[in-house]
């Protein structure tokens, strides 16, 4: 296997890992060597990903994590060093949407949701993974923030805000862990055809085509992201040559601008 991608023998934790990016970051790392550990509230389905990834050869276990509830985010991690003895890799990628909503429109309960899954969620998930790499001399932590979160983004400013807070949790412990070899990074996605954009109730209602072109008028390749090319260059990030880049939140967006 070429080194820039083997990741034999590696420990990656995703959250988020029955749909979307989660889903198929765990399939690539997999496939590619990696030992993972799959966390969702989605429990049979990550359950069944994790059976074919077995079945395929790979080693793989999942459970039930909530990445709201702190002790759930404990548990994963405890999880891989119980099963595989250590926890190289961990991608915080559990997250929801909002409807498009004028902002003061946008009910209290969706402000306090978002922050309780896309802020706590990927700050519970650093501490115990942060603990688990510190005793083990260093680590890689990726999460997924989003174009939301290096941008103004109109219509869904709960979730913008949210991912705002994840590129500050990133920087902040990048600058913080360097020291001990930690490196943590957040990978910033424009719009893409994942479950969570082609459900949305603005692509259910116009179809693909119609809401392509309203969604990506600000990106310059004028289309929206396919989960593959998005989520294969996140699988690029966390390259194990990919040694020396920390505290960077990388737009992967077909160019789309932000204000
Ligand atoms: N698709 C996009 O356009 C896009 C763009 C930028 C960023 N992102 C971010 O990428 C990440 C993955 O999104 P996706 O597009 O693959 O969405 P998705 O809806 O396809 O997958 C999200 C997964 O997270 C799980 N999940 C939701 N709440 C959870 C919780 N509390 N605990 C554990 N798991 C939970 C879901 O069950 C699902 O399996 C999210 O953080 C999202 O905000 C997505």
């Amino acid at each position: 296997m070429d080194p820039l991608l083997d990741f034999t023998d590696q420990v990656a934790l995703i959250t988020g890992a029955a749909s979307g990016f989660g889903k198929l970051i765990a399939e690539g790392l997999a496939q590619r060597g990696a030992k993972v550990v799959l966390g969702d509230v989605n429990e049979d389905v990550v359950e069944s990903l994790a059976e074919k990834l077995r079945a395929d050869g790979g080693q793989a276990v999942a459970q039930r994590c909530d990445v709201a509830l702190e002790e759930d985010c404990q548990r994963l991690v405890a999880t891989a060093v119980e099963r595989f003895g250590r926890l190289d890799i961990a991608v915080n990628n559990a997250g929801i949407s909002h409807d498009f909503t004028p902002f003061e429109e946008i009910q209290q309960s969706v402000w306090t949701r978002q922050w309780e899954v896309n802020v706590n969620g990927v700050q519970f998930g650093m501490k115990h993974q942060i603990t688990q790499m510190k005793k083990q001399g260093g680590g890689n932590i990726l999460n997924l923030s989003s174009m939301a979160g290096i941008g103004g983004a109109p219509g869904i400013a709960a979730y913008g805000a949210a991912k705002h807070a994840v590129v500050g949790l990133t920087k902040s412990a990048a600058a913080e862990l360097g020291p001990v070899n930690i490196r943590v990074n957040a990978a910033c996605p424009f719009f893409t055809l994942t479950p969570m954009v082609a459900e949305s109730s603005i692509v259910v209602q116009k179809g693909v085509p119609a809401a392509e072109s309203v969604l990506s008028r600000g990106c310059v390749m004028k289309r929206l992201g396919q989960p593959d090319e998005v989520a294969n260059t996140m699988i690029l990030l966390l390259s194990p040559a990919n040694t020396y880049m920390t505290g960077q939140c990388i737009a992967i967006s077909g160019g789309a601008l932000s204000l």
